[in-house]
């Protein structure tokens, strides 16, 4: 009896760890802290909390009990669930979308994993020791405009996903999630001091948290909806892959409601530690994407214990973008292995050199392509673009609507182990809250 409970919770929370770390990566501390400051701060906040709250939350649920009555690759459990249910096997599409997405994103996601090497082996080597807000900043272009180094850095991070994913070292990774995520959170906790002592924490804290309502327009609501499905991993594939791993007595909706708090603190509190940096030294919150690379060096380079502070600081934040890769790869490597006859290593190779190449048309769009555009955007920003907002959100629409409209209402009901009360609310908010919100925000887009 001992035993078997013992072993339901250790599989739960070895569960939680490795939907954690696919959540927690970049997006909670690169991408959500520029989006805020590209987006105006507080509205965008707000906007993001509460899309994490009304849809992020009927999404993944939905993804996983997808993935876990499926018990197969995404794509092969849609199509069987549907079949079951007597629905149109185009169901299917769900996952192939799914799937393409997290391939496009991985391209510029190992761009910006190579950044976070380059910073980590900076500290090192105590780059930034001293530096000002002019000195880090010109580290910071002298970086994006050498296409070489750039290349370099992309390469050895996909190198080491490559080299993870083709070991299929799961378990190992979950150890190390387990270790090293508190480990992030502490280490953003002291940044958030540190903030708090440079006398502009008032003021990011205003800047976060207290909205004006008037900035509020379609973008800003489209780009929180995005962040919202980034961050959380949602409409690539990946929680259901992750879902056909669930035992049955995993409830799904508190093991989601624990991940999204989790990913969401660690966003909130990387604001909280940058902005008071950025305010105290009078640099521009909309930097964009180099954001937190020429802020944090530039608290790193100037606090006491600030070398070492910063090389764990790079080193976790680098780390916390593997756990994530990771999860990238392994929906396009698991296709190919099922429908080819390449084996893992192989099919993690075939798959890991064409996000590699792709990868390298991004990383030109900060130097040698900048003038080359797709749609007005460079590559980076059109694939950033094109997944977040429209391939994310309508991947995951597709799940929400598959499992609200068109399966079982009573079994689905059943499996999440909700009262005649809480079922009403389920239904109202992944039949008509979630969709509605995604489409509304989805045509605002498009117009
Ligand atoms: N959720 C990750 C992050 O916030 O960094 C990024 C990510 C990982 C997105 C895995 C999508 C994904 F499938
Ligand atoms: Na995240």
């Amino acid at each position: 009896m001992s035993k078997l409970s013992h072993a339901q919770w250790s599989s739960k929370m070895a569960f939680i760890l490795a939907a954690t770390g696919s959540a927690v990566g970049l997006g909670n501390i690169w991408r959500f802290s520029y989006m805020v400051g590209d987006s105006g701060g507080a509205a965008f906040v707000l906007i993001y909390l509460a899309c994490v709250a009304l849809v992020g939350l009927p999404i993944l649920v939905a993804e996983w009990l997808i993935g876990r009555r499926g018990q197969k690759n995404p794509i092969n459990s849609m199509l069987d669930l549907a079949r079951q249910s007597g629905r149109l096997p185009a169901w299917a599409l769900v996952g192939v979308s799914g799937v393409l997405g997290a391939f496009l994103i991985l391209s510029f996601y190992s761009v910006i994993g190579g950044w976070s090497l380059f910073y980590t082996l900076g500290s090192v080597t105590g780059k930034f020791t001293g530096m000002d807000s002019e000195g880090v900043g010109a580290i910071f272009s002298g970086l994006l405009g050498n296409a070489t180094a750039l290349t370099l850095w992309h390469t050895a991070f996909m190198a080491l996903v490559i080299f993870i994913v083709a070991r299929g070292v799961t378990k190992g990774l979950e150890g190390a999630v387990k270790t090293l995520m508190p480990a992030l959170v502490i280490l953003m906790v002291v940044l958030v001091i540190y903030g708090m002592t440079t006398g502009h924490f008032g003021e990011a804290m205003a800047f976060m948290f207290s909205p004006d309502w008037s900035a509020i327009n379609g973008e800003v609501v489209l780009a929180a909806m995005g962040q919202a499905f980034f961050t959380l991993s949602l409409g690539m594939g990946i929680m259901l892959a992750y879902g056909s791993y669930l035992g049955e007595d995993v409830s799904l909706i508190s093991t989601a409601r624990t991940v999204i708090i989790l990913d969401t603190a660690i966003a909130l509190l990387a604001g909280m530690a940058i902005f008071p940096i950025v305010f105290a030294n009078g640099l521009s919150p909309g930097e964009g994407p180099g954001l937190i690379f020429v802020t944090l060096p530039l608290a790193f380079g100037n606090m006491a214990w600030g070398t070492l502070l910063g090389l764990a600081f790079f080193l976790l934040l680098t780390f916390a973008a593997l756990t994530s890769a990771i999860s990238l790869l392994e929906p396009t490597v698991e296709l190919l292995e099922e429908r080819t006859k390449l084996s893992r290593v192989a099919a993690t190779l075939v798959a890991g050199v064409a996000v590699w190449v792709l990868g390298i048309a991004a990383l030109m769009s900060f130097n040698v392509w900048d003038e080359f555009l797709i749609l007005g955007l460079n590559v980076f920003d059109f694939l950033d673009t094109l997944t977040s907002k429209f391939m994310l959100p309508l991947t995951g629409l597709g799940a929400i609507l598959f499992v609200a409209w068109r399966l079982d209402r009573d079994s689905v009901i059943n499996e999440l182990g909700l009262s005649a009360g809480q079922a009403q609310v389920w239904q109202v908010v992944s039949r008509v809250v979630a969709p509605i919100g995604v489409v509304v925000v989805f045509v605002y887009g498009l117009v």
